[in-house]
């Protein structure tokens, strides 16, 4: 069962911010991959666009070098030469006029543009004014916008306004690449695919959803930014908040840009604000050789999370009762991500007490091992009355669809190629942003006032106690972080 490549058509890429962080760790390897793959075929450029001074045979000696090391084993030189042709170096001021001029000349108008800012948000605003005043913002024209889309409700406002003023909504495209994975598209195949589990789908059924991204690593090399920004902004207003876009909302009239993303955007909105007492935030101690949050981002009064557990309810009438728990955290027990759709319990046991409690609850595995899980109840089998088990309906996809079909593509080759082709679908709207910021202020705003610091979790743990107890106390229980 191969997969099919479909080429896309031929284009220009502009990465600016050609020579950063993001360019070399997913940008170039993502179109590197889809090169080899056959996905990017003829006469396409990717121009790289930064402040560093090089030309283009500096530029392809720099990704050379970068993919000889990071891809080795997926190409021989000659594929990899044959792609570094492709590439093309302006160096470029994206506040002045160097580099504009030289830019504009190297591109046509007559096929796909695509921008991809790859740099500080505060340039956003600079750089589409400037790609209109050249005449590079009509037509095939897109501009591909990275997180953080601002910190807060208002930023990011500033931030579409500034887009807006140069470009139309259809042609942002804003990444949040949790929606470029291919087990989170699943999500949407496995509810809408399926007769199965839609009338199921409900309050009626589901007793609560639990959403889990677990990462065991720090905050690493990226202590500055990490600290100005937290777990909450983070993680939980872009990714968390996507997956449980797609998990809650009303099934779309069909599988296109507007559709899913005004469904997507009625679930923020019929989001219930959340209650100090309904969240926990949390932030890793010292334990061992292993250093705490603190001194991994050196500042010591530091007050900014790196776990959060919260519980929210969407306020309508399918999910009236459901409560959804959410929690994500740096330095837990494992890199584990999951949602974990928990059914009730039968509404009468035939079976008597003994039999004890038994529910289902379908886990959808977004990494490690990706797959789906479906947890039934089956009689112990033996002699000896009637004891009940739960055993798991489980599909590693690596298992079912052999290891080279579930061997998926990274998030950015799927979304990258997505901006060529034109479909928005996997990216999110400016208001879904807007309003998914209006949810999370409140939340930081009353952390910010009260000043108190978050509580202390050790490394390796499923974050602090307060978490566990966000949930005993309703009488349900977190499922464990584990691969
Ligand atoms: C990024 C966050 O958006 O997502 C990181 O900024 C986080 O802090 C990362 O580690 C997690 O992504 P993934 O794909 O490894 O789950």
């Amino acid at each position: 069962m191969a997969s099919r490549v479909i080429p896309v058509d031929p284009f220009d890429l502009v990465i600016f911010g050609g020579t950063g962080d993001l360019a070399r760790r997913k940008i170039l390897p993502a179109l590197y991959r889809r090169f080899v793959a056959g996905q990017i075929e003829g006469d396409v450029r990717v121009i790289g666009a930064a402040r560093t001074d090089m030309d283009a045979a500096g530029y392809r000696e720099m990704v050379g070098a970068l993919l000889a090391e990071t891809c080795a084993a997926e190409a021989d030189a000659a594929t990899l030469q044959a792609f570094l042709a492709m590439l093309d170096y302006v160096t470029i001021d994206a506040r002045g006029s160097k580099g504009w001029d030289e830019l504009a000349a190297k591109l046509r108008a007559d096929r796909i543009r695509a921008f991809y800012f790859s740099v500080a948000p505060v340039l956003f605003a600079d750089l589409a004014e400037r790609l209109q005043r050249h005449g590079l913002s009509d037509g095939d024209a897109r501009i591909v916008v990275e997180k953080p889309f601002g910190r807060d409700l208002a930023s990011a406002r500033d931030l579409n306004r500034g887009l807006a003023a140069h470009f139309d909504e259809t042609q942002i495209y804003r990444i949040d690449h949790y929606l470029g994975k291919e087990t989170v598209q699943n999500l949407m195949a496995i509810r809408f695919g399926n007769v199965l589990f839609e009338p199921l789908w409900n309050s009626q059924y589901v007793d609560h959803i639990q959403i889990t991204v677990a990462e065991a690593g720090g905050v690493g090399g990226r202590g500055e930014y990490y600290d100005q920004t937290g777990a909450m902004r983070d993680m939980v207003q872009n990714h968390l908040m996507q997956l449980l876009c797609l998990i809650a909302m009303e099934p779309p009239a069909k599988f296109g840009p507007d559709a899913v993303r005004d469904e997507k955007l009625k679930v923020i909105r019929a989001l219930d604000p959340v209650d100090a007492s309904e969240v926990v935030r949390g932030q890793y101690a010292a334990s061992g050789d292993i250093p705490g949050y603190t001194s991994e981002v050196g500042r010591p009064d530091t007050t900014t999370e790196s776990f959060v557990a919260l519980r929210t309810h969407v306020s309508n009438w399918r999910w009236a009762g459901t409560p959804f728990y959410l929690r994500t955290g740096k330095r837990l027990r494992e890199r584990a991500s999951e949602i974990a759709v928990v059914f009730k319990d039968a509404p009468h046991s035939i079976f008597g007490a003994e039999a004890g409690r038994h529910r289902n609850i379908l886990t959808i595995r977004l990494q490690p091992n990706e797959g789906i899980e479906l947890g039934v109840t089956i009689k112990e089998p033996g002699p000896g009355g009637m004891r009940l088990i739960d055993v798991p309906l489980d599909m590693t996809f690596a298992e079912a669809l052999g290891p080279e079909e579930a061997d998926f593509p990274d998030a950015y080759e799927r979304l990258i190629m997505d901006v060529i082709r034109g479909n928005q679908t996997l990216f999110m709207r400016g208001d879904e942003v807007e309003a998914a910021w209006g949810w999370t202020d409140p939340v930081i705003a009353g952390w910010d006032r009260s000043g108190e610091r978050p509580l202390a979790y050790a490394p390796g743990t499923s974050g602090p106690d307060e978490a566990l107890r966000l949930m005993t106390r309703d009488g349900r229980r977190w499922r464990e972080i584990r691969p």
